[in-house]
């Protein structure tokens, strides 16, 4: 059915670690409109993430309102919604109060780690991987959601009582955006309910023996769908009435959707909070055997599933946010890039942010982060380089893992190109830090919001807006390209030494 011509455009909205964004974009993906708006990081605790539920659904609000009105448009002309998430993040509410009952656990929470040891038992970290994809570890959604049963007064009576909701970031919005405790639907996509660690990743069907262990009863548990399919509208008393909701992806999947990583073998590692890489690896998923996850890419309506591996890094970005305003050695982002070139290299100095523990490759719940190589002579613009190098070497690291991976895999292509985007891409000295030490040349696009893009195309594909990946590959084009420089016996001389920083950080906490 064709779309009325006033439908010009798809809204995005991109709920983030550190922000929520709305984003309108037209046919040819040209940014009509952004609003956004940063939501409160809460440590109650060393190794504690949390976030609130309530302002991340009022800032949603606010950023589509200024999106809105500084296009000048009302939603009469947006043809759908495509909404992309941090994924993992645990939000738990209840159904008929629309309250959540805590915050909500992020991502990069550690607190779950006596969880996991014990839902592992002799079969360690491993247990769930060949059903799930996934490594038991804090990162994932399923401890977090046991630890809030475990640890809310009455929480597991409510949840048994069929009064709790579970959902990531995406399932809260669209609950709200459809309804709340007017009638919202309790949905998600197959690419979070892929990282919830709750999912089989063959059947995309909850695992109820893996809800069994972790006690969370399947009432909890969202309606899984495709990433592409018109799932519900606007509340009509809302802020987008009758706009139909029709696209979800997690943000790392429709950033390699936005990168049109379509065939198997092609890769995008994206800059933000921490550093996501994922391979397309075609209709197979692919378990590894070298410290990367097996997670969905995306599913298109009623078309198979296409699958990826993941080489997660937790912390990269947020490095430099905690070099700003934990340490007090930058004033912004932007001049990490000059202090880092103002001196000549690290001076022997090395920054292992394992703040998280580590992840891909690693899978060290226990590790906590470093600084070694510290002499007299290092001074803040050694640090500061050392921390940008860090988030390249942590993509080296996986990317070596990618390509032992690849053989395996049946993958038959070599990785000679990386697509890169998010906010990093945009310290030139990094880019090009990260094109030598990989070897490989480093491109970023004409687009570099892929993210909100990404989701702009699932909900897009899914109205009729666009007709499917041809128009993304066509939108896609190159802007800058980085292209090694560096002598290789150096590379691997510096390598080796961050080797020895990681073996550093690990068996730090008991
Ligand atoms: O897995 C966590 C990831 O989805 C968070 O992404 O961009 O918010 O750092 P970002």
């Amino acid at each position: 059915k064709k779309l009325p011509a006033r439908k010009k455009y798809i809204l995005s909205l991109d709920q983030g670690t550190t922000s929520s964004r709305a984003i309108l974009f037209d046919k040819k993906a040209n940014i009509k409109a952004v609003g956004q708006l940063e939501h409160e990081q809460i440590f109650p605790k060393a190794g504690w993430v949390e976030h609130d539920p309530l302002e991340i659904w009022s800032n949603v609000r606010k950023v589509v309102g200024h999106a809105l009105s500084d296009a000048g448009i009302n939603h009469h002309e947006i043809a759908a919604v495509g909404i992309t998430n941090q994924r993992e993040t645990a939000v738990v509410w209840d159904k008929n109060t629309g309250e959540p009952i805590y915050n909500a656990i992020v991502w990069q929470d550690t607190r779950t780690q006596k969880i996991c040891n014990e839902l592992g038992g002799k079969e360690g970290e491993g247990k769930y991987r060949d059903i799930t994809g996934l490594h038991l570890a804090t990162y994932f959604s399923g401890p977090k959601i046991k630890w809030i049963l475990d640890n809310v007064e009455g929480a597991r009576e409510k949840a048994e009582a069929g009064d709790l909701l579970f959902g990531n970031t995406d399932t809260w919005l669209v609950w709200n955006l459809t309804g709340g405790t007017d009638g919202g639907i309790h949905v998600t996509d197959v690419t979070n309910a892929s990282r919830t660690m709750l999912m089989n990743i063959k059947t995309l069907q909850w695992d109820e023996s893996i809800a069994a262990d972790m006690g969370i009863p399947l009432s909890m548990l969202p309606e899984i769908h495709s990433s592409s399919e018109i799932l519900g509208e606007g509340r009509q008393n809302g802020l987008l009435p009758g706009v139909p909701i029709a696209g979800i992806l997690g943000d790392q999947q429709a950033a390699t959707f936005g990168q049109a990583c379509f065939e198997e073998g092609m890769v995008k590692n994206t800059y933000g909070t921490g550093n996501f890489m994922l391979m397309n690896t075609g209709q197979e998923p692919v378990i590894s055997e070298n410290g990367l996850l097996t997670t969905v890419a995306y599913k298109i309506g009623d078309n198979k599933p296409v699958y990826a591996l993941e080489g997660s890094v937790a912390v990269s970005g947020s490095l430099i946010q905690w070099l700003r305003d934990n340490m007090r050695m930058i004033n912004d982002a932007a001049e990490s890039e000059k202090l880092a070139t103002s001196v000549e290299d690290s001076g022997g100095c090395y920054v292992v942010p394992a703040f998280s523990g580590l992840f891909a490759p690693h899978w060290r719940s226990d590790a906590r982060g470093v600084i070694v190589g510290l002499t007299r002579y290092i001074n803040r613009a050694h640090i500061v380089r050392a921390a940008l190098e860090a988030t390249a070497w942590q993509t080296r690291e996986v990317l070596d893992a990618m390509n032992a991976d690849i053989d395996h895999a049946g993958v038959d292509v070599e990785l000679t190109e990386l697509r890169v985007d998010g906010g990093m891409t945009a310290n030139e000295f990094l880019m090009q830090f990260q094109a030598d030490i990989l070897g490989v040349p480093v491109i970023r696009p004409k687009i570099i919001e892929t993210t909100a893009l990404g989701a702009a195309y699932a909900a897009g594909i899914a109205v009729g807006f666009w007709d499917g990946e041809q128009d993304v590959i066509d939108n896609w084009s190159e802007d800058k390209r980085w292209t090694p420089d560096m002598d290789t016996e150096e590379v691997e001389r510096q390598y080796r030494n961050w080797k020895k920083a990681v073996s550093k950080t690990l068996d730090w906490v008991d």
